[in-house]
């Protein structure tokens, strides 16, 4: 039987043909493909604008420049998520404050992001975690507080939530500043490595054009510090394709997750997932709760079903943090979420019988 990887990336003959397409024109960098996939992407999301970039850590450093963050401010941000939403503060020169996550939707904790800002916060970096959009009340707070929302949507592409407005934002258009990736794994990709930088404010978008291309202005001269981050036109021209997919693939993701949560809530040794109200949750990762996720790994692993935990390690605690005044604080929920979250394969590529065999291997799990 084969082996159920966790991540999957979709190809097909459209796909390949938009690829060799663009390597045919020989017309390999800034093109007519990277503007039309950030223009599609943009009214996907209903942003002001996107702008396709190298990858989601850089869309994060640009980010964090476009808010003119830098050294002596602060930005608050989660523990529990992927390495660079905080590295990123470091190679701007910024100090990363780190809070603790809800338990049941892992994302920042409104409680915790209020108590935190101080003189120095300029900005906060909120995670859309798994593809769970955060606290819709973060813009408002932050709003208040004048301080830059960046979005950290690299794993949420196609998330939606309700506003307190009565408005339903998809992800990408929920803060000031939206950093998407494209890494394979993720709910779409590029055949490569890719981002993309998003914003829902008029005075951004020509920053973030400037900063991917050397901070230059329309006649070559260096404006500002920028670099090059554009992403190569058969990327764009893959990435184009997959979008045109990515609502039905999202769809697929919530219904094998109801699928799971259904299994799940018959068996006393798992717990599953919550949807934050208001919220369509993109189903990036399904993560389990369980008081033994070696165990439920290894269980997985036997049935020839990959099955892993997720940032078990809080990155305030690793070595690159050793320095930081908070590298011995303990953020209770991060350490609780790290200690019992196995995350299960979701994507949207799963054939019916290897959501069988997930669904049955869920449904056999014990706990001794
Ligand atoms: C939450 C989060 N932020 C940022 C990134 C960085 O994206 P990339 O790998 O494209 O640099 C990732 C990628 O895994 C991520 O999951």
């Amino acid at each position: 039987m084969e082996r159920i990887p966790t991540g999957r990336p979709s190809w097909n003959q459209e796909m390949r043909s938009a690829a060799m397409a663009v390597l045919d024109s020989k017309r390999w960098v800034k093109g007519a493909q990277g503007r039309a996939f950030g223009e599609a992407f943009a009214s996907h999301c209903g942003a002001l604008s996107a702008t396709p970039c190298q990858n989601g850590s850089s869309a994060l450093w640009a980010a964090l420049r476009i808010a003119n963050i830098g050294p002596g401010d602060e930005v608050i941000v989660p523990s529990y998520t992927f390495i660079s939403t905080a590295t990123c503060i470091l190679l701007v020169g910024a100090t990363p404050v780190f809070v603790d996550v809800e338990p049941d939707y892992f994302c920042l904790d409104m409680n915790a992001v209020q108590n935190a800002i101080t003189p120095a916060t300029k900005g906060v970096i909120g995670v859309h975690l798994f593809g769970q959009p955060y606290d819709p009340n973060l813009l408002r707070l932050c709003q208040q507080h004048g301080l830059t929302l960046i979005e950290d949507a690299a794993q949420a592409h196609g998330a939606t939530q309700q506003f307190a407005d009565g408005t339903k934002r998809t992800a990408g258009s929920m803060g000031d500043i939206g950093c998407f990736s494209f890494f394979p794994s993720k709910n779409m990709a590029v055949g490569g490595e890719g981002g993309m930088l998003t914003t829902t404010l008029p005075a951004y978008t020509a920053k973030i054009s400037g900063i991917t291309n050397h901070g230059r202005s329309p006649d070559l001269e260096a404006m500002e510090l920028g670099s090059n981050l554009r992403m190569s036109e058969v990327s764009a021209a893959i990435g184009l394709e997959q979008l045109k997919q990515l609502d039905q693939w999202v769809e697929r993701r919530r219904t094998i997750a109801a699928l799971y949560i259904e299994a799940i809530e018959q068996n006393p040794f798992l717990q599953p997932p919550k949807v934050r109200p208001g919220a369509e949750h993109a189903w990036h990762q399904f993560c389990v709760h369980t008081p033994a996720p070696e165990a439920l790994v290894a269980h997985f692993d036997r049935l020839g079903i990959d099955a892993r935990r997720y940032y078990t390690v809080p990155i305030h605690e690793q070595a690159v943090f050793t320095h930081h005044p908070q590298h011995d604080t303990a953020l209770q929920v991060t350490n609780t979420l790290g200690a019992t979250l196995v995350a299960i394969p979701v994507m949207h590529e799963l054939t019916q019988g290897e959501i069988q065999r997930v669904v049955q291997a869920l449904n056999e799990f014990k706990v001794a």
